[in-house]
């Protein structure tokens, strides 16, 4: 969703302003702008579309220190030039870019008319630079103003502020919405995402909720809503550039498919613990055990996140005998729940920002129940949210549409359920066994990828009908649902997920030879069964894109994906690699925008 990048500094801040916001695209936006604080004023500009819209729009010699820019994704007011940030206050002294949400706009906006003040924008972030003006009539100081003017202010936010009084400064504050600092050599950099500033230094200071920072090219000081004075430590982020570069593919998604191998062996690493049969989870913060007495396991998280935690509830129940479900976060936090005291709750998300799930969290914590996190992305607001966790390590994920953290996030569950499992009756046998097949997954994966001319192929029939039918039982259940959703999401093509069982109950009507059907169908346990319904679809004439293991019956189905054998827990992991390079070359096929899918952000960090 938006981004926000600046700079203050001896460099010209407008090219390092554009660059940063072109590394937040991924994220999704319809809008964006700049603005640069000099000797003459404020020089803003703004334009609707990408961000090489906004660069062409530019005048040819703009330059300046400090600057700001934003991509705005539209909530308050339509995607125009008009409403795209940086906004400037009613005195012309103030521009603010800002992502998040303010809940009492409706008010503000009224108040500020009844002041005499006629907003131009229908966005709730010019109403934050009028506040900010006027704030600034009694308090010189643009981080007095800035702070008096939050005061009246509801909800959520991550602003950056550039005052024509003082154009060797930024003002930035957090509240619910990423803000995080960039250190340099006589230069400071600021960012709602480390991406946009990477490539400059590896230097950062997070901001917490309720902190200002005000920033100038030989440092920034800190400080609190209340004017408390924070000492902040710089840490040094993990990141490198070229995990943001495209490289030799065309597109992130397909580039993200094929880090897979590494990403799993990053998500291992250092945690099988093969003497005592089990994996090593250093950031639980929770003993043995307690670990032993929770009674059941709650996983909550959003899309795909939520149905790798469907997959996490099944490893956790089949290998440490927990029960244990999923459920949507954003359904979670608005149904009251009751919180179970013997309940262990498990958030997911890639990237530790989705505003339902850490809605959810903050719900759960306020009631008292412990929270661990699954998370790829280090230091997110939902990581510091929960009481401990295992992140992915997934590394950066660019596109809209997930890949490698999903399969990551699979991993970090198969090993969390080792765990839980070895500390109640999981055996060392068993525990061997996982250990091993966890260290195979890589291999495997690469396996799968080599065969994407044949996924090619049958993505490229698939992508010649309007609708298709996505089908599995038990553990092939949510890889169905998450190839549908990854089929909608990039391909734009109609998908609907049923477990194959329930395929009798109801939508066996729609089966027809218009009807594709891709069937999840491991070697497992419930292949006879699965069999039967393949059988029933072809008696009705249905198409069949089966992924399954070598001994799938090859007249069963008009296509066949075979994945490698792994241990039957793991299947899942091993059976959505081909699912997700058939919606990738379907995509392909229908010539979508594949890393930017029309209405979707790579966040979503409002409700
Ligand atoms: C689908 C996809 C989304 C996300 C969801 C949650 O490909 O990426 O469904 O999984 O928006 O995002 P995170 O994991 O960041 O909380």
């Amino acid at each position: 969703m938006c981004g926000i990048v600046g700079y203050v500094g001896t460099s010209n801040g407008v090219p390092i302003v554009l660059e940063g916001l072109q590394r937040l695209e991924y994220r999704g936006y319809d809008s964006s702008g700049l603005a640069v604080a000099g000797s003459s004023g404020l020089k803003v500009h703004k334009a609707k579309g990408r961000v090489s819209d906004l660069k062409a729009a530019l005048p040819k010699r703009i330059k300046g220190s400090p600057a700001i820019g934003h991509t705005r994704w539209a909530t308050h007011g339509a995607p125009t030039d008009h409403n795209a940030h940086p906004h400037v206050d009613f005195s012309g002294r103030f521009a603010v870019v800002h992502n998040g949400i303010i809940e009492n706009a409706p008010q503000i906006r009224e108040r500020l008319v009844a002041d005499g003040i006629e907003p131009r924008s229908e966005t709730d972030t010019e109403l934050i630079a009028h506040l900010i003006g006027q704030a600034a009539v009694e308090h010189d100081d643009p981080v007095d103003a800035l702070r008096t003017a939050l005061r009246r202010v509801e909800g959520a936010y991550g602003l950056a502020v550039l005052d024509a009084q003082h154009p060797d400064r930024i003002v930035v504050a957090r509240l619910g919405s990423p803000i995080v600092l960039g250190l340099g050599d006589r230069e400071m950099y600021v960012a709602s995402d480390v991406g946009a500033i990477v490539r400059h230094t590896r230097q950062v200071v997070h901001l917490e909720d309720g902190e200002i920072a005000l920033l100038e090219p030989d440092g920034f000081t800190t400080s609190t809503l209340d004017a408390r004075p924070v000492q902040k430590v710089s840490e040094l982020v993990d990141l490198d550039d070229e995990q943001f570069d495209l490289g030799e593919h065309e597109h992130f998604l397909r580039k993200e498919i094929g880090e897979q191998p590494e990403a799993v062996e990053r998500t291992l690493s250092g945690r099988l613990d093969e003497r005592f049969s089990t994996i090593k989870l250093g950031g639980l913060n929770l003993e043995p055990n307690e670990l032993r007495s929770f009674k059941r396991v709650y996983i909550l998280g959003c899309g795909s996140a939520y149905y790798s935690g469907e997959i996490g509830a099944q490893l956790i129940e089949e290998l440490a005998r927990i029960p244990a479900t999923a459920e949507a976060a954003s359904e979670f936090r608005y149904r009251n729940p009751v919180i179970d005291p013997d309940g262990l709750y498990i958030a997911v998300s890639q990237s530790g920002e989705t505003a339902d799930t850490l809605a959810a969290v903050e719900e759960l914590t306020r009631k008292g129940a412990r929270v661990l996190g699954v998370i790829n992305q280090v230091g997110s607001a939902i990581a510091r949210a929960n009481n401990g966790g295992v992140y992915i390590h997934a590394g950066p994920e660019v596109s809209v549409a997930s890949s490698k953290s999903f399969t990551s996030t699979c991993v970090a569950f198969a090993m969390l359920a080792v765990h839980l499992g070895r500390i109640r009756d999981l055996s060392p046998a068993d525990g061997d066994r996982l250990i091993q097949a966890l260290r195979d997954l890589p291999a495997k994966i690469a396996a799968i990828l080599e065969q994407e001319d044949a996924i090619k192929e049958a993505a490229e029939w698939l992508a010649q009908y309007d609708s298709a039918m996505f089908i599995g039982r038990v553990r092939g259940w949510p890889i169905a649902r998450e190839a549908a959703q990854k089929i909608k999401e990039v391909a734009y093509l109609h998908a609907e997920a049923y477990q194959s069982a329930e395929l009798k109950h109801g939508p066996l009507a729609l089966i027809c030879e218009t009807m594709p059907v891709v069937a999840v169908v491991p070697d497992d346990e419930l292949n006879e069964k699965q069999r039967s319904t393949l059988h029933e679809i072809k008696a009705r004439s249905g198409q069949i894109l089966a992924i399954g293991h070598e001994s799938f019956p090859e007249d069963l189905a008009e296509r066949t994906i075979v994945v490698p054998r792994t241990e039957p827990e793991l299947d899942p992991i091993l059976l959505n690699i081909p699912l997700q390079l058939l919606a990738y070359h379907a995509a392909l096929a229908l010539d979508r925008d594949i890393d930017r899918p029309r209405n979707l952000a790579k966040s979503v960090t409002v409700e």
